[in-house]
């Protein structure tokens, strides 16, 4: 005969399985990394830049700026930061390194308010700061901070017509003559006209924004909020991942503030925190199921892989900073050069500083 302890402690391995089954359905559902009231600050601030952005029913808009030439289109800059922005000096002598810079970009920083950080009081980026929030890595923070900064730069210049998101990790790898040239030059793709009165198809400048349908790791990543989370919104034909420094279009920021569908499954906990990336995962995906031929499908941020840690690139040390290291980074196998690289050890700041006006903002 079993003994009651045995036939017990088996009852109990028995149910185990059954256990993991049914908890989802039994315990109350997991806090959401982002808090009602964060969720409702960032639907209102998404709502003002939505409304902010339709086009002017009347005509007085357009009667007003008769007479008045035409201002050039913008570039906005997105920061995003969780520590003080080591590469400042090199981005400053960017921005300003020709007096025709002036008026051709905007900045925005969104820098975690939990961290202590120094704030500049001069230069281009003195007052640049928005309303932030908290940020972590593997949480869905990092695409509510992209979202901000994206819906604060439609919000406040109609002007700014490509948003280039990079971290205190990036440098540029040209100067800003060049960047701002390269991105307007681009050459515009056929999409569809979804106006009411008219299906032409119409050319528009493409977003920069890598979209890559195979990972060694993608469907781990795909599950990593349970096993059919996603569905029906996403299957696993359509989750895609990509860097999360891109470059998009007005059109492409918009849609992205604008989305609810998507947001309500990327905003959900990782169970897996291993496979935990949503901020790589949320933008490419979205964009490759909205409009995948208006995006070139890579981006023009160079980061190297090669021997990557804990899902951290190489970072660059001091002693590998060089013409050669700028040069070798700028290539790139598309048509299109390589703008931004990332990332570099906060102490490359010097080295890059000594090669940055005979090589990195050199055209
Ligand atoms: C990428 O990083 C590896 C070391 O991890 C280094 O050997 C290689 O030179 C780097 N490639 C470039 C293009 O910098
Ligand atoms: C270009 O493609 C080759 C071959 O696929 C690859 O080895 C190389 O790393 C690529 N270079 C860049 C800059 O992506």
């Amino acid at each position: 005969m079993f003994s009651t302890p045995f036939v017990l402690s088996f009852a109990l391995l028995l149910s185990l399985p059954l256990l993991f089954l049914l908890a989802p359905r039994i315990l109350p559902p997991r806090p959401l990394p982002i808090s009602l009231p964060d969720e409702l600050d960032d639907l209102s601030l998404f709502h003002k830049a939505t409304i902010s952005s339709l086009p002017s029913k009347s005509s007085t808009s357009s009667i007003s700026h008769l007479g008045k030439t035409n201002p050039s289109p913008k570039i906005a800059f997105l920061f995003l930061t969780n520590s003080d922005l080591v590469f400042l000096p090199l981005w400053e002598k960017f921005f300003t390194g020709h007096e025709n810079n002036h008026n051709l970009y905007n900045i925005y920083i969104h820098a975690d308010p939990s961290v202590k950080m120094i704030k500049p009081q001069s230069g281009v980026f003195k007052d640049r700061f928005i309303t932030a929030k908290k940020t972590r890595r593997a949480s869905p923070t990092l695409i509510s901070a992209a979202r901000r900064l994206l819906a604060t730069a439609l919000l406040d210049d109609p002007q700014n017509s490509f948003f280039a998101l990079v971290s205190q990790h990036c440098i540029p790898l040209h100067s800003f003559h060049y960047v701002y040239t390269s991105l307007f030059s681009t050459k515009p793709i056929k999409t569809e006209s979804t106006s009411l009165f008219s299906f032409n198809s119409v050319k528009k400048l493409p977003s920069f924004i890598e979209i890559l349908a195979e990972e060694p790791n993608l469907h781990d990543r795909y599950t990593a909020r349970g096993e059919a989370v996603m569905l029906p919104e996403v299957t696993f034909d359509q989750f895609r991942v990509g860097s999360q420094f891109f470059v998009l279009t007005r059109r492409h920021a918009l849609l992205v503030i604008k989305d609810r569908k998507l947001w309500r499954k990327f905003r959900l906990p990782c169970i897996n925190t291993e496979s935990c990336y949503p901020e790589e995962h949320y933008f490419p995906t979205l964009l490759s199921m909205e409009d995948p031929k208006g995006c070139t499908k890579f981006t023009l941020t160079r980061v190297n892989w090669t021997d990557s840690v804990d899902g951290h690139p190489h970072t660059y040390k001091p002693f590998e900073v060089s013409a050669e290291l700028i040069y070798r980074l700028r290539e790139s196998n598309s048509t299109y050069s390589y703008l931004f690289a990332r990332k570099f050890s906060p102490d490359c700041l010097d080295p890059l500083m000594d090669i940055s006006d005979s090589v990195i903002l050199r055209d």
